[in-house]
């Protein structure tokens, strides 16, 4: 991604957050984003927006689909929007920090050169979901729905539901966000980003 779209990402990302979101704590939240590597991750070591920047734009895909979700659902003004923004905007903090470069060798023309990859190291293995709403909470009050619709973005491919678990399930009966921002997920990542594996 070039540095010119890396840079209107973030400047859109900031703006997004400061518009909806008038939450105590939410400048603290930011400011701390800043000291991250959120605006330059990737948003996965090697599927979807696997490159600088991804991680943001992903975000923000994820927000235009979740806000277009509420609006046909809802209908425009019939739902909270610093709620959605948060949802949407935060899903994914988890991935903060958690990606390094490493070199491989890789066979180009019958040559081997050296290329960068992405690589996954974890310093707060705190899960996915769960551990969005983990570091938001140390920022933010999260409302039941928001923590809800977070820790549960992930529906049918979280592992916790691999090893068993159905509470999913309950939350999406229980929290129509929780739902959507699944469903945004997918559409941001399937439709938009395309996956390349
Ligand atoms: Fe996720
Ligand atoms: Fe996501």
């Amino acid at each position: 991604m070039e540095k010119e779209i890396i840079q209107q990402n973030k400047e859109t990302f900031l703006m997004l957050a400061k518009e909806d979101i008038k939450r105590e704590g939410i400048d603290n939240l930011l400011a701390y984003l800043e000291t991250t590597d959120f605006f330059t991750a990737p948003a996965s070591s090697k599927y979807h927006l696997n490159e600088e920047g991804g991680l943001c734009a992903h975000s923000l895909n994820v927000y235009e689909r979740m806000v277009a979700l509420c609006d046909s659902e809802f209908g425009e003004e019939n739902y909270n929007r610093e709620s959605v923004a948060i949802i949407a905007l935060f899903h994914d903090l988890c991935k903060t920090n958690t990606y390094k470069v490493e070199m491989r060798n890789v066979k180009e023309n019958g040559e081997w050169v050296q290329k960068p990859y992405y690589t996954t190291d974890d310093s707060l293995p705190y899960g996915h979901g769960e551990k969005s709403v983990y570091m938001l909470s140390g920022f933010i009050k999260l409302t039941r729905e928001e923590a809800m619709a977070i820790n549960w973005h992930m529906g049918g491919f979280d592992r916790r539901v691999i090893g068993g678990s159905y509470d999913f399930n309950k939350a999406y009966n229980m929290y129509p966000l929780a739902l959507l921002i699944h469903l945004a997920d997918m559409q941001a990542t399937f439709l938009d980003e395309k996956p390349i594996n």
